[in-house]
């Protein structure tokens, strides 16, 4: 500031010097004018150089000057910076969150007042089958078309979700997706989208199997309370009293199993997947199940079926004992229930190259047609219900060995064709099953081993 005034003054000094020099008083003044005069247009046009280089916005020419118009160039050029370095921080700060938006599960979307789409997460976009780029200031409504969609938006009651079909949605392949909107700022929406399909089959499912479940029961509780008041109101001889009654407890029976084969479900369940501690001897479970199998047979089948054990024996199984006992027995009875009598049935052991063991049960029965074969293992799903009935089957019976297998690491083969026998094969994998060495249960050491190879 001094500076300049030091300038100005001196102009003038020698402008009034100048015209003194002249001999003559006005000289003297028009002299000192002259140097003020000279001065601005010096300041003028730094200061348009000054303007210039401000308006460029070119940070890196900046023209040098001393004194005040130096400073106020230093100032602004400080200044630029810190407003850029503030800017760039909160375009980092803006890019995070829509990097967290980006990632929710969740689908997003920002409209403006006018319901326009302004930012769509990729999540939004596979859900309602848009652009995120393209479709940016597009009508929502025009690109969701669902009638309860634009139903929603006409009506503007937004506390509560809109459930519409996914763009993709077709009957064997249903998408399901829950629409809300939140208002926010000045008449701005934000529109959440959210995948529901998993949750409608559950709930489907589940609304099924209460079905299926109270069929289950109410047919045989039909048949004993038609026998009950039977007995009520007739006097029965004692030999036709007996037959009823031996109805009534198979139909009771019936029940118990059903209770029972639906208790032991929930229990698989709800458990933890058993440990691979305890070691089980491969041919004891085979004799148990074979034994049990042969007094089926013996019980509903006249000649009795032809039942082999084959395979090479020798292996451990690790896992729960009484889940594979009841997997296995469950194949075995499966074979003698659904084989005419006098039919031949093989089960036993097989250790594979790749160190899985199999249990396979083969029959000679009726076998499966393809278009059964992958629902067998749904709950209730039977494919000659009046035979599965009269053996006292429940439907429950390979949803089971299905689960334990599972929990085991495992899975449940079927091979069958129509009219050529099944076969039914649980297979274990490696961690779970020991060739037999010198008739011990393997090692502790070996256990722990295995438990950590499970993690
Ligand atoms: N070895 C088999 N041969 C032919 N059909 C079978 C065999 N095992 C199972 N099935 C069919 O699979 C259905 C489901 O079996 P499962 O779940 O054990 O129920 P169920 O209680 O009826 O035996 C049976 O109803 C039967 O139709
Ligand atoms: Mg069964």
């Amino acid at each position: 500031m001094i500076l300049r005034a030091v300038e100005l003054l001196l102009l003038i000094v020698l402008g009034g010097v100048w015209g003194w020099t002249q001999d003559a008083a006005g000289w003297a003044f028009a002299g000192a004018f002259g140097g003020a005069v000279v001065w601005l247009v010096h300041d003028s046009l730094r200061a348009k150089r000054v303007l210039a280089w401000l308006s460029k916005g070119d940070l890196s020419r900046q023209p040098t000057f001393s004194g005040v118009w130096g400073d106020i160039l230093d100032r602004s050029r400080k200044l630029v910076k810190k407003l850029e370095k503030k800017s760039a921080n909160s375009e980092a700060r803006l890019e995070n969150f829509l990097a967290a938006i980006q990632a929710s599960p969740n689908g997003v979307i920002l409209l403006d007042a006018q319901g326009r789409i302004e930012w769509s997460n990729e999540t939004a976009a596979a859900h309602l089958g848009i652009d995120p780029q393209r479709d940016l200031g597009q009508y929502i409504r025009n690109l969701l078309r669902a009638p309860a969609f634009s139903e929603y938006m006409s009506e503007g009651d937004f506390d509560h979700e809109v459930q519409i079909d996914g763009p993709g949605s077709r009957p064997a392949h249903p998408v399901r997706l829950s629409v809300q909107v939140h208002p926010y700022g000045k008449k701005r929406k934000l529109l959440l989208t959210r995948d529901v399909t998993a949750v409608q089959l559950a709930e489907a499912m589940r609304r099924d199997f209460v079905a299926n479940v109270s069929h289950e029961i109410r047919t045989p509780l039909t048949v004993l309370s038609g026998f009950v008041e039977t007995m009520q109101s007739i006097a029965l001889e004692e030999d036709e009293r007996e037959k009823y009654l031996g109805m009534m407890s198979q139909q009771a029976k019936r029940m118990q199993t059903l209770v029972s084969d639906l208790l032991t479900l929930s229990r698989l369940e709800g458990s933890p997947s058993p440990g691979s501690g305890d070691w089980n001897d491969g041919d004891e479970l085979l004799a148990h199940v074979l034994q049990e199998a042969r007094g089926l047979s013996a019980a509903i089948a006249s000649p009795v079926h032809e039942l082999a054990s084959v395979g090479e024996a020798g292996i451990w199984v690790a896992g729960a004992k009484t889940e594979i006992l009841s997997a296995m027995s469950n194949l075995l009875s499966n074979a003698v229930r659904y084989t005419p009598a006098g039919g031949h049935i093989e089960a036993g052991w097989r250790l594979r190259d790749d160190g899985w063991a199999e249990f396979s049960v083969k029959d000679s029965g009726p076998g499966i047609a393809m278009e059964h074969l992958p629902r067998l293992t749904e709950r209730f799903y039977r494919i000659d219900r009046s035979r599965s009935r009269e053996t006292g089957g429940t439907g429950l019976g390979l949803a089971i060995v299905k689960h334990v297998t599972q929990r085991h690491g495992g899975r449940l083969d079927v091979v069958s064709e129509l009219g050529k026998g099944a076969t039914f094969t649980l297979v274990f994998p490696p961690s779970r099953v020991r060739e037999k060495g010198m008739g011990q249960a393997p090692a502790a050491r070996v256990m722990v081993h295995d438990d950590m190879d499970d993690r």
